[in-house]
């Protein structure tokens, strides 16, 4: 029964959604057809409607239950928003936050729910921002209580909000699909892999990069390898057939360009700062300015020192797979990455907390071993950001979450002990005095 309303709703959108589009897209240049795709289509499954939505919190706990006023529609959104990690969208969305792309059937996932955050200060919504304040697990628990649906894989969104376990999604449902996308009927064994906490890159970095991914780990065209992120989707035909939307979809990431520091500067200690940064820094983050080169330095691990999971778990298996799927016809999968790209820098106060697992909540603290805490919780709210050390105004704290705490509680506890959390290592700029950390952080306000 539930499988039948599922098809015929699938059809309908599907139906609606080449007539929308048909005429809405003419007479735009693929960056700007590419901007409409990622916010106006669907790539993917309607999970609930704005009803479906709206309900959620007769499943929440009764901490969170106490403070619905059930007679007031928008003090439910508001508090759903803050429970999940959404925002509201830039653009007429149908009444779906930014995360989603509302249809007459339902609303579907969006590449923002990961790549669509707040600007601290401002709250204001950004396409390309990390979403450091989303909780998928809490999300998908909830709407799996609310509408009884299951996931036939049993596997975690996350442990930690403001990050995704984004990999392991990509490895589970690849690894149940052929290589033309089909379905398998039994998953292809790739290793042993393990679950790893990640921070979403920034897409304003995109247009510098001649590889994707943290490890820098996939080289040649972009389009095919990053429309894994719609595996969502069970018909691999359908996945195929959106090709050319992702060309524009690729056309307008290039075009972004990160958000400006909107708190004072002060420019004679950030002029200091930038020979500081030039003589430290620059020669695997780059440089900047009109004449600015970004060298796409792969650092290997044991340089470098952060947490090694997320190197570790991508399996050699699972990678030489990738290679041989539709995803990697015109582009490769490194089989053995050594280690973390050094990414640009420019925008670098808006994708806080730092390093590829956000283990790190301010730039002082990247600077500064002694400054990371091993506990920490985000404190105030999305208007509240440390503009001294550049970065989250968290909460450092003794002791790891209670167990007896919800998991929607827990998550908001990041523990840096647990699995690829690990807070170590890019000891570069410890040998640095106190008065030249100030000066490199105030020029990265500059870029
Ligand atoms: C569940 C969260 C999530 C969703 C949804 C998601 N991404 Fe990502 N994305 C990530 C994470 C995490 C990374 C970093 C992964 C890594 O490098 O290990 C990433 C990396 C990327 C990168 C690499 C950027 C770079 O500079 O190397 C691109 C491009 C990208 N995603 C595009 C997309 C697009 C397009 C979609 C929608 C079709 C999408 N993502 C959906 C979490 C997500
Ligand atoms: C030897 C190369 C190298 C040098 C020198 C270096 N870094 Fe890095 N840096 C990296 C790498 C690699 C990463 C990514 C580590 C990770 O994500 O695990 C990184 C990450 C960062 C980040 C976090 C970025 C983010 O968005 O998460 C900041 C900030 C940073 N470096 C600042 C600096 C500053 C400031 C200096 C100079 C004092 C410096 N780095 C020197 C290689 C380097």
């Amino acid at each position: 029964m539930l499988m039948k309303r599922v098809f015929v709703a699938m059809f309908l959108f599907v139906t609606l959604g080449l007539v929308a589009t048909a005429d809405d897209s003419k007479e735009m240049t693929p960056a700007e057809r590419g901007k409409y795709n990622l916010t106006h289509r669907p790539y993917g499954f309607p999970l609930l409607n704005q009803k479906m939505f709206a309900r959620l919190w007769t499943v929440w706990e009764p901490e969170w239950k106490s403070k619905v006023n059930p007679e007031d529609p928008d003090q439910i959104r508001r508090l759903s928003f803050e429970r999940y990690g959404f925002s509201e969208a830039p653009y007429e969305n149908g009444g779906a936050p930014m995360q989603f792309v509302s249809t007459p059937v339902g609303w579907v996932q969006t590449c923002m729910l990961c790549h669509g955050g707040r600007l601290p200060g401002s709250g204001e919504s950004f396409i390309g921002a990390p979403n450091s304040e989303l909780d998928m697990q809490t999300f998908y628990e909830d709407a799996v209580k609310l509408t009884g649906l299951k996931s036939p894989i049993n596997m975690s969104f996350g442990m930690s909000r403001g990050r995704t376990n984004a990999f392991v999604f990509s490895i589970e449902l690849m690894r149940r699909r052929n290589e033309d996308l089909s379905a398998r009927a039994t998953p292809m064994p790739v290793g042993e892999y393990k679950d790893a906490d990640l921070d979403p890159i920034p897409w304003w970095h995109f247009k510098k990069k001649t590889a994707l991914y943290v490890d820098a780990g996939v080289k040649g065209d972009f389009t095919r390898p990053i429309m894994q992120f719609t595996m969502g989707e069970p018909n691999g035909e359908k996945i195929k057939s959106w090709e050319s939307d992702f060309k524009d979809i690729v056309a307008y990431l290039r075009t972004i360009e990160p958000p400006k520091y909107p708190w004072p500067v002060d420019a004679k200690l950030a002029s200091e700062g930038k020979k500081v940064f030039e003589q430290n820094c620059a020669m695997c983050h780059g440089t900047y300015g009109p004449q600015g080169k970004y060298p796409n330095r792969v650092v290997p691990l044991k340089e470098v020192g952060t947490d090694p999971v997320r190197i570790e778990a991508l399996t050699k298996e699972f990678r030489a797979y990738f290679n041989r799927t539709w995803f990697a016809k015109d582009a490769q999968a490194e089989e053995n990455p050594v280690g973390y790209v050094a990414p640009p820098l420019d925008g670098v106060w808006a994708s806080a907390p730092y390093f590829h697992n956000g283990s790190v909540p301010t730039v002082y603290g990247v600077l500064t071993q002694e400054a990371r805490p091993r506990y920490f919780r985000r404190a105030g709210t999305i208007k509240d950001y440390d503009t001294r050390d550049l970065g989250l105004k968290v909460e450092s704290l003794a002791a790891p979450a209670s167990k007896e705490l919800s998991g929607e509680a827990r998550r908001r506890v990041i523990d840096t002990t647990l699995q690829g959390l690990g807070n170590d290592g890019h000891p570069f700029g410890f040998h640095l005095t106190e008065k030249q950390k100030r000066g490199v952080i105030e020029y990265l306000k500059t870029l």
